[in-house]
């Protein structure tokens, strides 16, 4: 047994995080200004979008996202079953219902084929979840979105870096969110962005990001602005920090390096578990980029005797943190009371969530850590096949 402990996730914060954050605070400006504009404009320029705007959390991305293009109470939003909690909540935010849509069995992304027949007259968008990381469908998705005049604001907590047909994440939908919580692939702490070609859509989650005023601290406070501001509409209080904005910035510096690294965890787990008996290692479509966010393999029920939460415990046991991405939304007491939902209107959905558990991968793994990961999964797959 490994003698320490490998958590399900390290974040990888290096010496240059800790002197961007260090000058931050000695500079005496802390909330938003420079820092915060310097993010928005290198991670506009990593994802190919003409407009970045950085906030607080990625469900406030999404959130200020669905408002930007309209969605009002009364309006319905297709969301799919299996996602975390942010993705449906923001729908409520704003007094509209979330419509959840089953996933495919392979992928867990969306399930195009079924978004159509829950549109209905008071459909108004589609929220698509890149699971784990890699791009949903979305040649198929925007026909449908076009088709029925639907806004399609995409969840790419942890689609950083991602492209489908290369074309980057980020600049595919009419507005992409971006999360930078403590486990994701770049990290903030907490933070999110949101990024569209859209100005108008732009200037409307910056301004609602902050009350809702005309101007942001920096243009205020700094002799560059006024004293004056005007309170347009009743915004929220969503702006990133500049010490946040600090360990973006250097963050975002090594994406490209910290993806390569996941990529390579990704092609040994594949390599050395993808035939063993009793696991699928996880769909990755030939047409993607996938940022490897998670590792999310199925267990392969009819062949072992173990089920999901067991082997969890039993990894546990070997020193391994492992975790489940997602408990679906319909098997949570609010969605199935709220809206009657049952697990057989989601069989994908429940059907994956009995099998799935995502592994550690991160930059930060050692070739040891790897190894054992890999060895202990193949023990317990061995110790329990029918
Ligand atoms: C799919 C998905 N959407 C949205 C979020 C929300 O991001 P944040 O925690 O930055 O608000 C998460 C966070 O875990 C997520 O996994």
């Amino acid at each position: 047994m490994s003698s320490t402990f490998i958590p399900f996730h390290k974040p990888a914060i290096g010496e240059d995080e800790i002197q961007s954050v260090i000058e931050t605070l000695k500079s005496g400006w802390l909330t938003t200004g420079p820092k915060v504009k310097t993010f928005e404009a290198d991670f506009g320029r990593y994802v190919g979008s003409s407009h970045a705007v950085a906030v607080n959390s990625g469900t406030a991305a999404l959130h200020l996202a669905l408002d930007a293009v309209g969605i009002k109470e009364g309006d319905e939003v297709i969301v799919p079953a299996m996602t975390f909690a942010a993705t449906a909540e923001v729908v409520l935010y704003l007094k509209a219902k979330p419509v959840l849509v089953d996933c495919r069995a392979d992928t867990l992304n969306i399930d195009p084929d079924a978004i159509e027949g829950k549109i209905t007259c008071k459909t108004n968008a589609i929220i698509p979840v890149d699971i784990a990381g890699q791009p949903c469908d979305f040649d198929k998705i925007m026909e449908i979105a076009r088709s029925h005049k639907l806004k399609v604001i995409e969840d790419a907590a942890h689609a950083l870096p991602a492209a489908y047909r290369k074309e980057k994440v980020g600049r595919i939908s009419d507005i992409t969110c971006f999360s930078f919580y403590a486990t994701k692939t770049i990290t903030t702490g907490e933070g999110g962005m949101a990024t569209t070609e859209n100005a108008e859509w732009a200037e409307r989650m910056r301004m609602m990001s902050l009350h809702g005023i005309s101007h942001d601290a920096w243009d205020r406070y700094t002799d560059k602005g006024s004293w004056y501001y005007e309170i347009i509409r009743p915004g929220y209080k969503y702006n990133l920090t500049d010490i946040a904005a600090a360990l973006g910035i250097e963050q975002l510096k090594k994406c490209d390096r910290f993806h390569q690294a996941r990529q390579q965890i990704a092609m040994r787990y594949h390599d050395c578990l993808a035939d063993l008996p009793g696991l699928q290692v996880p769909t990755c479509r030939p047409d993607v980029q996938h940022a490897w966010h998670l590792y999310v393999v199925q267990l392969d029920l009819e062949q072992l005797r173990i089920d999901r939460r067991d082997f969890i415990k039993a990894l546990k046991a070997e020193n391994i943190g492992a975790s489940v991405h997602f408990i679906p939304l319909h098997l949570h007491p609010f969605y199935r009371d709220s809206f009657g939902y049952e697990p057989a209107d989601f069989p994908n959905a429940s059907a994956a969530y009995e099998r799935i558990i995502s592994l550690p991968i991160y930059p930060k793994m050692t070739e040891a850590d790897i190894e054992y990961v890999i060895s202990t999964v193949s023990k317990i797959l061995k110790q329990h096949r029918r």
